[in-house]
């Protein structure tokens, strides 16, 4: 019989719902939030109150784009977090609903474990151990994964997150939230002609909140100069932002696969959605040896499908929730 399981993603600002039969995904929804562009940022509350506008819905069409139906399903996994606690519990209430009228398993789920076993989605798939690069708004860090259900913590940032290096310059540039994508955008039309400074950290921690002073300094000065130095710079500045972050983030990827000796190595995350990161992460493997994985787009950035495959291990390994867990705004990965 056919292990099919429904997955549910609140964690932030998109709600997401997608359907896995046996390990393979037969459908995928995301509702994104709009409403968050007018303030820069996600604004909790909004995203609570959005969430519970979209749950139904995008269940109801992850069902129906799945054609399986609701008495049909085998588990229910969720985001439990680290995340916003009001978008989580959205989620998280509306899944021990549908498990109790049910009568079927809930299997909790951590956001991040599901960004790095996106990878499990389609061919192809790393092999055990590998390298993985997870790159969000929220997390940067370097992961050895042993198993699908065994992930090792190397090394992560000590303040921001890469996506909000990108985040945070962007605004400064003027430009909407989020400006990850922006910056990808109009970077592509300039080069990276500017220099920052470089943070020296050791092993495998990263810093990222230098980069927001450094390019605030460096606008500051330069707009004094020009005032229209923005808006005339604007493709070479995001290069320059985009390269640095990226070589970054290359240079301890680089350090932990030497030190390792492995060569399967792994990007996720929304900033794996990045086209620079994406183009020299391949260029970095063929000169160091490596086999490089890079998740498709859609499963880059938040959504449920990755929710839904780490789930669908769980269910092998008969880690099942109790209905009386609760989401966590922050968790650590060995839990
Ligand atoms: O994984 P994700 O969708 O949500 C979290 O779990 O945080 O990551 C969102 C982050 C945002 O900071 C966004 O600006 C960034 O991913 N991002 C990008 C790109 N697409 C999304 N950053 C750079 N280039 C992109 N193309
Ligand atoms: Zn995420």
């Amino acid at each position: 019989m056919s292990i099919i399981i429904l997955a549910i993603e609140s964690s932030c600002d998109d709600t997401a719902a997608a359907v896995i039969r046996d390990g393979r995904v037969i459908s995928n929804v995301v509702a994104d939030q709009e409403i968050h562009a007018r303030y820069g940022g996600v604004v909790p509350e909004l995203a609570s109150r959005a969430h519970q506008a979209n749950i139904v819905p995008v269940v109801d069409a992850a069902l129906k784009e799945s054609g399986v139906s609701a008495d049909q399903l085998s588990a229910i996994a969720f985001t439990r977090g680290p995340g916003l606690m009001g978008s989580l519990m959205v989620g998280v209430a509306f899944a021990k609903g549908l498990a109790i009228s049910h009568n079927i398993p809930l299997i909790d789920v951590h956001h991040l474990h599901a960004h790095v076993l996106a990878h499990f989605a389609e061919p192809p798939m790393p092999e055990f151990p590998f390298l993985c690069l997870l790159v969000s708004g929220g997390h940067t860090q370097i992961m050895l994964i042993h198993d699908h259900l065994n992930l090792e913590l190397l090394g992560s940032t000590q303040d921001d997150a890469a996506g909000e290096a990108f985040d945070k310059t962007g605004k400064l540039l003027g430009l909407g939230y989020p400006a990850g994508p922006e910056i990808d955008r109009i970077a592509r039309s300039g080069s990276p002609v500017f220099d920052l400074p470089h943070p020296r950290l050791p092993g495998y921690q990263f810093s990222f909140s230098g980069i927001k002073t450094a390019i605030r300094y460096f606008l500051e000065a330069e707009v004094r100069n020009n005032p229209w130095f923005i808006q005339e710079s604007l493709p070479d500045i995001c290069a320059s932002i985009q390269h640095h972050i990226v070589e970054i983030l290359l240079d301890k990827l680089i350090l932990a696969a030497r030190d390792t000796q492995i060569s399967q190595v792994a990007i996720a995350g929304g900033v794996s959605a990045n086209s620079a990161l994406r183009q020299r992460f391949e260029e970095v493997g063929r000169k160091e040896g490596w086999t490089t994985y890079i998740p498709p787009l859609a499963y880059s950035t938040d959504n449920a499908a990755m929710i839904g495959i780490t789930g669908y291990y769980k269910y092998l390994a008969g880690e099942l929730a109790s209905m009386d867990i609760r989401p966590e705004a922050r968790i650590p990965l060995d839990r």
